[in-house]
């Protein structure tokens, strides 16, 4: 088992990753909020219904919580107003009071949704976070952001509450497909480069086996543990946003554009990372910060976690311009984060065009005959 604190002052927590912990989340729910609590609403999403709800329902109830649940259908398209609204109806009609306890059962379309609920209903009500993707357990259920998309943009509505714990099963990754599982690795591999060289070498030895779910326990609670540790201490130091944080956007700003010239529908998110990690290694590379031993280490690993699409057909202006909008947006000057090594970034606002330039040829023309 791995225990990995998260410090928020009086609101801190403690995220417990264990391979078969699910059937523990009653006692685990008791340690987080008391003997008080009684009503449990566990919202998750018809896929993770049919394998998990049964498991946590019984270990609820088994702790003598009164449980109800609400499954929604999957995929981001749900991430609205109308499920929020879905979710708080049910916790109404069953009568929820200030003490009652939200669990959202699943990935982070329904941990961000279901958390919104909870940051909101009766203005707050406790919430524990059980994720099952890889995207969820390394970054989503940690950091306290919750939200729903609009019609006009992704997570425009919504809030930053921090959950009573988080509970990490990794057992239950081994139903995921594959290509969630690749998307997950995309934020893994980013951890590992803004923050850790000694998680990098860890996922230089165990990449293949943990994608194929062959890896032991030990290895596979070490691996979530690592990206929790991560994410952890950065959360924890800049809770809003306003500095630290934006490490995390690391192959963010190219990986955004790649997204909206193929509008969202040819890379999974952790892919167009993926492909934004190997530009900004470029750039990096050319302006003397990493060294070339890095820079191939990191898109030797990129290469093995792989990717399910190519850039074919994608027109290396169409990007540009999609970053150019993004740069009207936040004030005239795109922002790069950009590696010195393997563990260590900085936030770079002197990026030249043609240095983009570059690091897009390289990725369209060189990396993938890598
Ligand atoms: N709050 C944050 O800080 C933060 C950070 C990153 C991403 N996000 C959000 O997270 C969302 C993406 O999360 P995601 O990648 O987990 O997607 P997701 O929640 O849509 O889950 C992906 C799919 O996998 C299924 N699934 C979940 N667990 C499974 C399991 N164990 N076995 C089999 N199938 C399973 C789901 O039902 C779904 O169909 C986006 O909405 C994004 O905005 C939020
Ligand atoms: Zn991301």
């Amino acid at each position: 088992m791995e225990l990995i604190p998260v410090e928020f002052g009086n609101r801190s927590y403690t995220i417990e990753i264990e391979a078969g912990s699910l059937v523990r989340t009653g006692k685990f729910l008791r340690k987080c909020v008391g003997d008080q609590s009684v009503k449990v609403l566990i919202a998750t999403t018809k896929t993770v219904a049919g394998l998990y709800l049964d498991t946590v329902r019984e270990a609820l109830v088994a702790e003598g919580f009164d449980v109800i649940d609400i499954i929604v259908p999957d995929g981001e398209e749900y991430k609205t107003l109308k499920t929020y609204e879905n979710i708080v109806t049910k916790c109404i009609e069953a009568r929820f009071e200030r003490r009652s306890i939200i669990v959202p059962l699943g990935g982070g379309v329904i941990g961000d949704t279901a958390g919104f609920v909870a940051a909101t209903l009766l203005r707050g009500v406790p919430f524990i976070q059980i994720p099952t993707t890889i995207v969820s357990q390394v970054d989503s259920s940690i950091g306290g952001k919750v939200a729903v998309n609009h019609s006009l943009g992704k997570n425009l509505i919504g809030s930053f509450y921090q959950p009573r714990g988080v509970l990490i099963d990794t057992k239950v990754l081994t139903t995921l497909e594959q290509r969630e599982v690749i998307s997950g690795m995309g934020e893994v591999v980013k951890h590992a480069v803004i923050r850790t060289a000694e998680f990098f070498t860890f996922l230089e030895e165990h990449i293949e086996s943990i994608m194929r779910f062959e890896a032991s326990d030990d290895v596979m609670e070490r691996f979530i543990g690592w990206n929790c540790k991560i994410k952890a201490e950065v959360v924890s130091a800049d809770e809003h946003e306003s500095g630290l944080r934006a490490i995390l956007n690391y192959g963010h700003t190219v990986g955004h554009a790649l997204e909206a010239v193929t509008r969202y529908s040819r890379f999974k998110h952790g892919e167009a990372v993926i492909l934004g990690m190997v530009a900004a290694g470029k750039i990096a590379l050319d302006k003397g910060l990493m060294s070339e031993t890095d820079f191939t280490r990191q898109n030797n690993l990129l290469n093995r976690v792989g990717i399910s699409s190519d850039l074919t057909g994608i027109d290396i202006h169409d990007v540009l311009k999609a970053m150019t909008l993004d740069k009207k947006v936040i004030g005239g000057r795109l922002r790069f984060i950009l590696p010195d090594s393997i563990g260590a970034v900085r936030i770079h606002n002197d990026v030249s065009d043609d240095e983009i330039k570059k690091s897009l040829s390289f990725l369209f023309n060189d990396f993938f005959a890598y």
